[in-house]
């Protein structure tokens, strides 16, 4: 038996006992005695009698142990023509004063505290002063828009909001505070005060709740670790669902902390002491655990990039970055190397640096396409391994463990189960599918340590969302199938979310917001095929009787009132005015079938259908108005 089946076999028959050893590696202030328990609801929580502090575990234990004077952080901004490194022991000091600057607003143990703040090692510090205290932090991204960090403010209630002045893009500076104000303005709760992050790029006015971060820095007292029981509350993290309302995940310390530990030796292969870097956002999953937490928990160094892959100043970025820091793992999402390879299809720039230092690159937030595979394959000769996760778990349900047993690579695939994941695929009746046959995706329980703990205030709605479709098991909500040599491959999701840029986005929620406009009737929004992208939204809208007003404007209109209400990070940009719009006799709109139009592959038409006539007249409209592969579409 290969060693992975073997630990992963153990993962799941002896749960108790596997996590028990897991746990042992991260310092505990008291080891718990109970590993597996279960709430109310009889959903997993681990560690629940253990005390720790994962500011501790992941800074103070460190120094205590002799990494003090290691980098913990490299921060590299293009963008602002800055970067600076700090040792484990700086690090440390700074988020013990920030912490301290906290407490003396009035933060402690259960506070939640608004985190709005672009790729700065300020939002790191943020971030650890929150679990230092055993506040609970919640990390917006910084391009969604006012209404967006109004909706997660109202819902997280924070004592607190922390922002800097502004983030930069590319091509401009995005001043912060307004929208900060703006969305304090919409929001029913109120925090007692605000910190504000100055940079010289576009300092903000401060008002009268408003602190200067350096200003309340200067005059704090360091602070210590507060101890907090393995399942408190670390962090929410909202994201997309199916509704209009964000989903708060909710992330406990203990399970997280050994979760994460476990993940950088079995499935990144790191060794303490190297440098790791993921290019994403602190305000996205992928950047609590791989940019904030795991590297540190596990004595690596992480880099923070506040950049883009190109344009920042070029495609050659992130090799200059591997190259500079010696990273030997990286992280990053497939679109961002198809807008590498869209602008240096040859890999030319690669050759201006040694990148000899890396080891293995990681990919993951979509599916990794096998063109840019085989690309990613045949330049850097290192190997490239796609793994499959989602906020919800916290950290990679299938992968191909490269610190355990590396396995061959099949395009196309994430590989297989990690240990503690029982995956599986079920049929729409719940009955298990045969090896290759496309089913949803489901993890039986007990999940492991790490995964969600729940919604934010909603037991609810987060049973309702996850764990009723298959009782005693958890949806995952994308579609897949295990093969015969039982690697999983992930091909899409089974509901309204969207993956644009690696980003995870709600086409329901995005049709609240056209639905909202007074000029329309009926709407739907679908993600199609992008090349860049993976996918973008495509708005379809029918006005309501007697719209005599302009076309192009409404439509125009409906892209701006989804930037403002969303944020540009939507990439909501085309919007098809249309008469009617194909639904079953029920009248449900047919969704998947606009999109299997708009990308261009044979149909099907449905027996269900109501009105056949009303499909020809959307193909034609977006034939028309050069929709994705409309044109190539063909009834069956
Ligand atoms: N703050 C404010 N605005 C932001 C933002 C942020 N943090 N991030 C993106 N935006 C804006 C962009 O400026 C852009 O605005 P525009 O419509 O005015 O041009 C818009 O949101 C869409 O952003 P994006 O889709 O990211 O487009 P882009 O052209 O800036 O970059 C990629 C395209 C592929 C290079 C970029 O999306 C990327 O690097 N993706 C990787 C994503 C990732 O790491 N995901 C995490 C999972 S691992
Ligand atoms: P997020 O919660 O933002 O991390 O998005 C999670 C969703 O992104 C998953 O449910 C998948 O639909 C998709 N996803 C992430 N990584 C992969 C991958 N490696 N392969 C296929 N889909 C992925």
């Amino acid at each position: 038996m290969r060693a992975y089946h073997a630990e992963h076999q153990r993962s799941i028959e002896q749960p108790n006992a596997f996590w028990k050893e897991q746990a042992k590696r991260i310092p505990w202030f008291r080891l718990p005695e109970t590993i597996l328990s279960h709430d109310e609801q009889n959903h997993a929580r681990w560690y629940d009698d253990g005390e720790m502090n994962t500011c501790y575990v992941a800074l103070d234990h460190h120094v205590e142990s002799g990494r003090g004077e290691q980098p913990a952080i490299h921060w590299d901004s293009p963008v602002a023509g800055q970067r600076r490194t700090l040792t484990y022991r700086e690090m440390r000091d700074d988020v013990a004063r920030f912490a301290g600057a906290l407490a003396s607003l009035g933060v402690g143990k259960g506070d939640r505290v608004v985190i709005y703040m672009p790729m700065v090692p300020e939002a790191l510090i943020a971030m650890y002063a929150c679990a230092r205290l055993g506040a609970v932090h919640s990390v917006v991204f910084g391009g969604f828009a006012a209404h967006e960090l109004a909706v997660r403010i109202d819902d997280a209630e924070p004592r607190v909001v922390i922002a800097a002045s502004c983030g930069i893009e590319v091509d401009r500076i995005l001043p912060y505070k307004p929208i900060l104000d703006q969305a304090l303005a919409q929001s029913h709760h109120q925090p007692t005060a605000c910190i504000i992050l100055q940079r010289d790029q576009a300092r903000a006015e401060l008002g009268d709740r408003d602190h200067d971060w350096q200003g309340l820095v200067s005059s704090a007292e360091m602070v210590d670790c507060v101890s907090v029981r393995g399942t408190d509350p670390l962090y929410i993290l909202y994201t997309s669902g199916t509704t209009g309302k964000p989903k708060g995940v909710v992330r406990d310390n203990g399970g997280h902390a050994v979760a994460l530990h476990y993940s950088m030796d079995r499935i990144y292969g790191m060794k303490p002491g190297e440098v790791f870097f993921s290019a994403s956002d602190v305000g996205w999953v992928v950047g609590h655990s791989y940019i904030v937490y795991a590297p540190l928990i596990y004595g690596c160094t992480t880099v923070i990039y506040e950049g883009k892959p190109v344009k920042t100043p070029d495609a050659g970025s992130f090799w200059r970055l591997i190259s500079e820091y010696r990273v030997k793992a990286f992280f990053t999402a497939p679109t961002a190397f198809r807008a590498i390879k869209k602008e240096d299809p040859d890999g030319v720039l690669l050759k201006n640096y040694d990148i000899s230092c890396l080891r293995t690159l990681f990919l993951a937030g979509e599916r990794l396409d096998p063109p840019t595979f085989h690309w990613l394959d045949d330049l850097l000769k290192v190997p490239v391994i796609d793994h499959w996760w989602q906020t919800e778990t916290g950290w990679p349900i299938a992968a191909n463990l490269q610190g355990l047993d590396p396995m061959p690579v099949k395009a196309g695939s994430a590989t297989v189960p990690v240990p503690g994941f029982d995956v599986q695929i079920l049929d729409r009746s719940g009955e298990p599918a045969a090896p290759g046959e496309q089913g949803s995706v489901v993890i039986q329980e007990p999940m492991p340590p790490g995964c969600l703990a729940g919604i934010w205030r909603a037991p609810k709605r987060f049973h309702g969302a996850y764990m009723a479709a298959f009782p005693g098991y958890y949806l995952t909500g994308d579609a897949g199938y295990i093969d015969q040599d039982g690697y999983l491959f992930v091909m899409g999701r089974t509901d309204d979310v969207i993956n644009v840029a690696g980003h995870r986005l709600s086409t329901g929620e995005m049709e609240e917001v056209v639905g909202s406009h007074t000029a329309v009737a009926e709407c739907a929004v679908i993600g199609i095929h992008d090349d860049l992208r993976g996918q973008v939204p495509l708005g379809l809208v029918i006005p309501k009787d007697g719209f005599d007003g302009d076309i192009d404007m409404l439509e125009r209109e409906l892209v701006s009132l989804v930037r403002d209400k969303i944020g540009a990070v939507a990439s909501f940009k085309q919007v098809l005015v249309v008469s009617r719009l194909p639904k079953t006799r029920s009248g449900k709109i047919l969704r998947k079938l606009l999109r299997t139009i708009a990308d261009g592959e044979e149909f099907a038409m449905p027996s269900t259908i109501d009105d056949p006539a009303s499909l020809q007249d959307v193909q034609e409209t977006m034939v028309h108005r050069n929709v994705g592969d409309a044109h190539k579409a063909r009834l069956s």
